[in-house]
C-alpha cells in the first residue's frame, strides 16, 4: 500500500479514523438487531460481522503488532471475524456468519469502541509511518465494508415479501440526456497509480499501455435500455449471451436485472427505500458481468477494458454522486455533466477486463499482502464506484473487482401454496393400452390407404423431439424464428386481457412458449400453464426447465393426445390456448375440422386461441425448410420408422428409404415420404401386418399445409371461432392468429 501523511491542513489521523468508524456506526443504525444478523446468501454477511470485522482488522494488523499497552478485547475474535487471512489462521466459515449469535449487537459495539479507544491512544503517540500506513489501510478497508455493508442489507431486506424499508428514499428524478458516442483518440497511456497519496497495492505499478481510437457511451446504460432489451427477448437470446452466462442465466432462470418485479403495470425494483416503480432514466444497476457484457452486444456496442475507461476517467475529478450525496441510490445523467458522465458514483462500471496484476505488481509485504493479490483469478474489473461508495474512496485507478455470474441469488418469492400443493405436475392421459388400439387402428387403415401413410406422431419419441428441435434451427427452417420473433414483438397486446391459463397443446420443448409466459406474468394476470403434448419426457423436461424460470407459476403438464383428449384439459378463468408452430397444418382437412370443433366445445365463450400458420409461398422456399443440407430432416423423417420397429414390433430398416420432401400444388401441402430404395416386405408383429412395397414406392409420412390467412380466417369461422387478428411475420413467412371463441 502506498500511503502519505495528512498535511498540515488536513484532518489529524485520529479524526480521520474516528470519522470513518462513525459513518460505519450510523450506517449500521438504523437496523435492528435482528436485520443485523440475517443473512442472505453464502456471499453476504450480516452488517453485525461488517462491523466486528472491520474492528478485528485494526485490533490484529494494527494494535496487537504495534501498540505495545494493547490487551485484545477477546482473542475468539480472530476466530470470529477474520475474513479470509490464511497467514493470521483458521476461521469461522463465510458462509455461515448468520449463525454467530454472539457476540451480540451490544457487545460487538463496546469492542469497536475498546478497538476506537486504543488506536486514539496509539495515533497520540505518533507512531511510525508504516504504522500510519496500516492505519490508513484499515481506515480505507472500512469504507470497502460500508458499501458493502450496505448492499448485503439490501439483499437481506429484499428476501422479505413486506419490502421493509432501510431509509425512506430521498427523492431525486431528472431525464436522462440522449446517448452520444465520444470519440477518445486511443495511443500510448499511462495507467495505474503512481504512488501519491493512497493506492491499494493492485493500481500499481504504473505502466504503458497502447490503445486504439475508440468511443466511450456519454453515460451510463438506462433502465429504459434495459427494458428494451427485455423487451426485444434479451433474456431468452442466446446468441447475446457468452456461453457461460447463458447457461448461468438458464439455470437461475434471469429475466430481469436483480430486484426487478413484474407489476401489472410494468416493472418495480426493490431499493434501500424499499420498493418503487424503475425509473426509465436512472442507470440500470445490480447487473451481473453477463448482464452486462449481452446488453452491450445486444445495442452493438461492447465493454471498455479497464485501460480505455482509465484514459478517460484520469481527465475528470472523481467526484458524482457517491456516498455522502445520500440518495443511496442511483440518479439519472446530469445534462450539463462533463462529455462523458457517470465515470463516478452512481453503479459500477463493468469493464472487458479480467482481474490480473499489473506488469510489475508486488503485493503488499506480511498479512496485508493476502488483500487483493490472491483474487487475480477468474474475476473482471468494475471501476468507478457507486452511490453507495463512501467519498474519498474512489479515483480513476481504483480497481474493484468481481466474479462474474454472482450478481445475485435473486430473492425468491415463495409460491403460493394454494396454487401448487396437491396439484399433479403432470396428468398421463395417455393410458397405454387406449393409445396402442388408437395407433394401431390408425396404423392399419393408413397403410390400406394409397399411397400408404403414417400418423406424424411416430416421429415424436424423445430422440424424434430432440431431432425436431434441431430442424428449428436449421437456416432453411424459417418457420420457428419468424414466429418467435412475432411472439416477441405481440405477446405484450394480450397484457390487459386478463389471462390466467394458458393452454399449449403439442408443446414440445415449450421454448417459444417463454415468450407469452414472460407476457402474461409481466402482467400479472397468468396463474397456471397447462402444457399437453404426446411426448412425456419433452413434456416433463419443459416443465423443469419453466419451472426454475417461473418460479411463481403453477404448472399441469398433460400427456395427451389432441385428438382424444381436449375435453380433459383442465382450465380456470379466462384461458389463452396456443397451438404454436404451424402444427395445425400437420392436420388433415377432416382432423382440422374435428380438432377445431373438439377445441370450441372444451373453450369457454371468452377463451382466447392463438394459433401458428405457415404461409403459403416460394413452393422452392418450403422445399428446401423439408429438405435440409444437414440432412436433419432426413434422419426426423426415418426416426418414425425406428419408433414403429419399437413400438409395435415392426421390421423396417430404416436405411431402406430415402427421405423426400415433395410440394403438393394442389392441396397446398407440403408432403414428406419415404420412399423404397429397394423392394420392401416388412411385417408389424404386433397388428400382424405385412408392408409390401416396390423400389420407388413411398410412405407418406407427413402432410405440412400451409395458408393464405383469410382462407385460415374462414375456416376458424366456420368452427364457432372469429379471427381477430393476423400478425405476419416479414416477407409473409409465418402468420400468428388470434381468434376467440364465439
Ligand atoms: N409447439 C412446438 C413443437 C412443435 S412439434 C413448436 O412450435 O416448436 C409438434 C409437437 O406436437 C411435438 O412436441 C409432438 O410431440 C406433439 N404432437 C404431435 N402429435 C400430437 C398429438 N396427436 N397430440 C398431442 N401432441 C402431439
Ligand atoms: C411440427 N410441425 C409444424 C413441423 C412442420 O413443419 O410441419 C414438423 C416438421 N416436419 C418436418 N420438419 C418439421
Amino acid at each position: 500500500m502506498v500511503g502519505a501523511r495528512p498535511d498540515a491542513e488536513a484532518p489529524s489521523w485520529a479524526e480521520r479514523f474516528l470519522a470513518v468508524r462513525e459513518l460505519t456506526e450510523a450506517l449500521a443504525a438504523p437496523l435492528s438487531a435482528e436485520d443485523q444478523t440475517v443473512q442472505s446468501m453464502p456471499d453476504a454477511s450480516p452488517t453485525k460481522w461488517h462491523r466486528a470485522h472491520t474492528t478485528w482488522f485494526f485490533d490484529e494488523f494494527v494494535l496487537q503488532p504495534h501498540h505495545a499497552g494493547y490487551r485484545t478485547y477477546d482473542p475468539a475474535y480472530r476466530y470470529l471475524f477474520n475474513s479470509y487471512y490464511e497467514a493470521v489462521g483458521p476461521r469461522h466459515p463465510r458462509a455461515s456468519r448468520g449463525v454467530v449469535s454472539r457476540p451480540g449487537v451490544e457487545e460487538v459495539g463496546r469492542f469497536r469502541s475498546h478497538v476506537d479507544d486504543a488506536l486514539v491512544d496509539l495515533l497520540a503517540a505518533d507512531p511510525a509511518p508504516e504504522v500510519l500506513a496500516l492505519v490508513e489501510l484499515g481506515c480505507h478497508h472500512e469504507q470497502q465494508h460500508q458499501e458493502l455493508l450496505l448492499m448485503d442489507i439490501k439483499h437481506a431486506l429484499a428476501h422479505n415479501r413486506l419490502d421493509p424499508v432501510y431509509r425512506t428514499a430521498r427523492a431525486a428524478a431528472r431525464p436522462a440526456p440522449e446517448l452520444r458516442w465520444v470519440a477518445q483518440p486511443g495511443g500510448a497511456v499511462c495507467i495505474g497509480h503512481d504512488g501519491s497519496g493512497f493506492a491499494y497495492d493492485n493500481e500499481g505499478p504504473v505502466h504503458r499501455q497502447w490503445l486504439e481510437p475508440f468511443e466511450l457511451a456519454s453515460r451510463a446504460v438506462t433502465n429504459a435500455e434495459v427494458e428494451a432489451f427485455i423487451d426485444d427477448g434479451g433474456y431468452r437470446r442466446s446468441e447475446l449471451w457468452l456461453s457461460d452466462g447463458w447457461a448461468t442465466v438458464q439455470a437461475e432462470g434471469w429475466d430481469a436485472p436483480l430486484y426487478w418485479q413484474a407489476e401489472p403495470d410494468g416493472w418495480s425494483v426493490f431499493t434501500l427505500g424499499g420498493r418503487t416503480p424503475v425509473d426509465p432514466h436512472q442507470p440500470a444497476c445490480h447487473l451481473s458481468y453477463y448482464e452486462a457484457d449481452a446488453i452491450a452486444r445486444w445495442s452493438g456496442a461492447r465493454l471498455p477494458t479497464e485501460a480505455e475507461w482509465e484514459s478517460v476517467a484520469v481527465r475528470q475529478a472523481p467526484v458524482g454522486n457517491v456516498l455522502d450525496v445520500d440518495l443511496l441510490h442511483p440518479l439519472a445523467a446530469p445534462a450539463d455533466g462533463p462529455d462523458v458522465a457517470q465515470l463516478y458514483g452512481d453503479v459500477w462500471e463493468w469493464t472487458a477486463s479480467a482481474y490480473l496484476p499489473y506488469p510489475g505488481f508486488q503485493p503488499a509485504a506480511g498479512a496485508v499482502g493476502e488483500y487483493n493479490g490472491k483474487f487475480m483469478v477468474n474475476q473482471h474489473v468494475l471501476r468507478g464506484g457507486a452511490c453507495v461508495t463512501p467519498p474519498g474512496h474512489i479515483r480513476a485507478t481504483y480497481r474493484n473487482f468481481f466474479p462474474l455470474g454472482l450478481q445475485r441469488c435473486p430473492p425468491r418469492k415463495e409460491r403460493d401454496p394454494m396454487t401448487t400443493i396437491d396439484q399433479p405436475r403432470v396428468e398421463v392421459l395417455l393410458q397405454a393400452q387406449d393409445w396402442r388400439d388408437a395407433r394401431a387402428a390408425e396404423v392399419r387403415s393408413g397403410l390400406a390407404a394409397s399411397p400408404p401413410q403414417l400418423s406424424p406422431v411416430w416421429f415424436y419419441d424423445e430422440r424424434g423431439s430432440i431431432l425436431f428441435d434441431q430442424i428449428t434451427r436449421l437456416p432453411e427452417y424459417y418457420q420457428t424464428r419468424a414466429e418467435r420473433r412475432l411472439l416477441q414483438q405481440h405477446m405484450d397486446d394480450l397484457a390487459l386481457l386478463g389471462i390466467e391459463t394458458l393452454v399449449e397443446l403439442g408443446s414440445g420443448t415449450s421454448d417459444k412458449t417463454v415468450e407469452i409466459i414472460a407476457a402474461l406474468t409481466r402482467s400479472g394476470s397468468l396463474r397456471t400453464y397447462v402444457p399437453f403434448d404426446v411426448s412425456e419426457a419433452t413434456l416433463r423436461g419443459a416443465i423443469d426447465k419453466l419451472g426454475a424460470q417461473f418460479p411463481e407459476l403453477a404448472f399441469h403438464g398433460i400427456v395427451g393426445d389432441f385428438h382424444q383428449h381436449l375435453g380433459q384439459i383442465p382450465a380456470k378463468g379466462r384461458t389463452l390456448v396456443a397451438f404454436l408452430g404451424g402444427t395445425i397444418g400437420n392436420l388433415r382437412p377432416h382432423e382440422r375440422a374435428r380438432f377445431l370443433e373438439d377445441l370450441g366445445s372444451a373453450m369457454a365463450p371468452d377463451d382466447l386461441l392463438l394459433i401458428g400458420i405457415d404461409l403459403l409461398k416460394d413452393p422452392a422456399q418450403i422445399v428446401a425448410a423439408y429438405d435440409d443440407a444437414e440432412g436433419v430432416t432426413a434422419a426426423f423423417n426415418r426416426n418414425s420408422l425406428v419408433v414403429l420397429d419399437r413400438e409395435l414390433g415392426a421390421d423396417f430398416e430404416p436405411s431402406d428409404f430415402d427421405h423426400v420432401a415433395r410440394w403438393n400444388a394442389e392441396e397446398r401441402w407440403i408432403e414428406m415420404r419415404l420412399r423404397a430404395r429397394r423392394p420392401v416386405h416388412a411385417t408389424i408383429a404386433s397388428l400382424d401386418v405385412a408392408v409390401d412395397l416396390d423400389e420407388g414406392d413411398d410412405l407418406l409420412t407427413e402432410i405440412s399445409a400451409k395458408f393464405a390467412p383469410e382462407d385460415f380466417a374462414g375456416e376458424l369461422s366456420a368452427h364457432g371461432f372469429a379471427a381477430d387478428v393476423t400478425w405476419v411475420s416479414p416477407g409473409d413467412e409465418f402468420g400468428l392468429v388470434l381468434a376467440r371463441r364465439v
